[in-house]
């Protein structure tokens, strides 16, 4: 119903059944036309350009992010190229001088499980990873560790990047301990699974980006900050110093608003593509709700086809779900090993099937360019 706004792309790769959109999202064409814009001002604004992203772009990026997570403040956003340089301004937020304690997941994705495990090779960090498996006590399990120590960061997805499964962070959130900060990794639920932040506003560094759902293409990370942070991530960049700074540091000051997590130079042709994708998106009704009820009727088209197929690798017994209702828009299939899951993807491939797998799980993503024609090609494929 929507392959009209990925003309390009499919025109691009005729035969390709793409199945990796949890991965890499196909770009909406709109998105071409952003980057010529942003190509168009560079030319027009010349050294003028930093003062027209700062004054039109950003506040326009921040607008449309804002009223997607439903939240009052949207100069409390800032931006950077990608997730992993955000998640390591905000560890360095933390008193390195002192015992650093984080809880988190055994899911979250690699830029920051990589960057903790780095960290917990020196003596001051002590990392804790709940196993998000079995998900029926997963909550329970996660509030009990935080009710079992004092710590100095809490990070957590939102929707669980080798599972889809979907954490019920505002349950979290309720008895997190009320100094330390809880970040939520929001990179597969936004644009995909509807969150409403406002009730948690005020407690939560929430991230996420614009390569996947939010179909902007690489580029365009962003970070909400609490209004009443003030922080003074070690990890700086002069960006900082654009806003007003306040008297919060010492030799370094830093603004009281989002800036207080600014990076440097950026290019911001990603930004452009996701303001128009976003507002494309609004101009067609496209809600996460409604974008979200396209994938899960997808999703049962899916779940029907394969067990008309009765595959013995890909089916209701290895699919890793508990409600396909609240679920991501990718369905994650846990196939008997590495060697089995990475075999099946290469000849999937070879049949003009891209999909993508992680360790033995096999994922399947679903946009809003599939139809019902495509899902039962895509079965037939496996
Ligand atoms: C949950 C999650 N967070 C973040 C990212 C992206 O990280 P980065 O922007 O550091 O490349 C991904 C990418 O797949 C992801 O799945």
């Amino acid at each position: 119903m929507y392959k009209h706004l990925y003309r390009r792309f499919i025109e691009a790769n005729p035969t390709l059944l793409h199945f990796a959109c949890h991965s890499h999202h196909y770009w909406a064409d709109i998105s071409r036309e952003a980057q010529l814009q942003y190509w168009d001002d560079s030319a027009k604004h010349v050294d003028d350009k930093w003062n027209h992203i700062f004054s039109v772009k950003v506040p326009q990026a921040q607008r449309l992010i804002a009223e997607i997570l439903n939240i009052s403040h949207p100069q409390q956003l800032v931006f950077a190229p990608n997730t992993h340089e955000i998640v390591f301004r905000l560890l360095s937020s933390l008193d390195w001088n002192q015992k650093i304690r984080v809880l988190t997941t055994d899911s979250e994705f690699y830029s920051f499980d990589r960057q903790i495990n780095r960290l917990s090779e020196l003596p001051q960090f002590e990392v804790v990873k709940i196993p998000t498996l079995p998900f029926d006590t997963f909550h329970e399990r996660f509030e009990q560790a935080m009710e079992s120590a004092d710590w100095n960061l809490i990070f957590v997805s939102h929707v669980f990047f080798n599972s889809g499964l979907v954490c019920d962070v505002e349950r979290l959130v309720k008895d997190a301990p009320s100094e330390c900060p809880f970040v939520i990794d929001g990179y597969h639920s936004f644009m995909a699974v509807p969150l409403n932040l406002k009730p948690i506003q005020d407690r939560v560094f929430y991230v996420a980006g614009s390569y996947k759902y939010a179909q902007g293409g690489e580029g365009c990370c962003f970070l909400y900050v609490p209004p009443a942070t003030r922080h003074r991530p070690m990890y700086t960049g002069w960006f900082a110093e654009l806003s007003k700074l306040s008297a919060i540091g010492n030799e370094v000051g830093y603004p009281t608003d989002a800036f207080q997590y600014a990076g440097s130079t950026m290019d911001f042709s990603a930004m452009y593509r996701l303001i128009a994708t976003l507002e494309k998106f609004k101009d067609e009704g496209l809600t996460i709700t409604r974008i979200h009820e396209v994938v899960q009727q997808s999703q049962k088209w899916f779940l029907e086809e394969v067990e008309k197929s009765g595959h013995p690798l890909v089916n209701r017994q290895t699919l890793i779900a508990t409600d396909l209702k609240n679920h991501g828009h990718f369905l994650t299939f846990d196939l008997p090993s590495t060697e089995v899951t990475t075999d099946l993807v290469k000849k999937m491939k070879t049949r003009g099937l891209l999909t993508d797998s992680r360790g033995s799980r096999l994922r399947f993503g679903f946009g809003l360019y599939h139809d019902l024609a495509d899902i039962k090609a895509a079965v037939a494929k496996i």
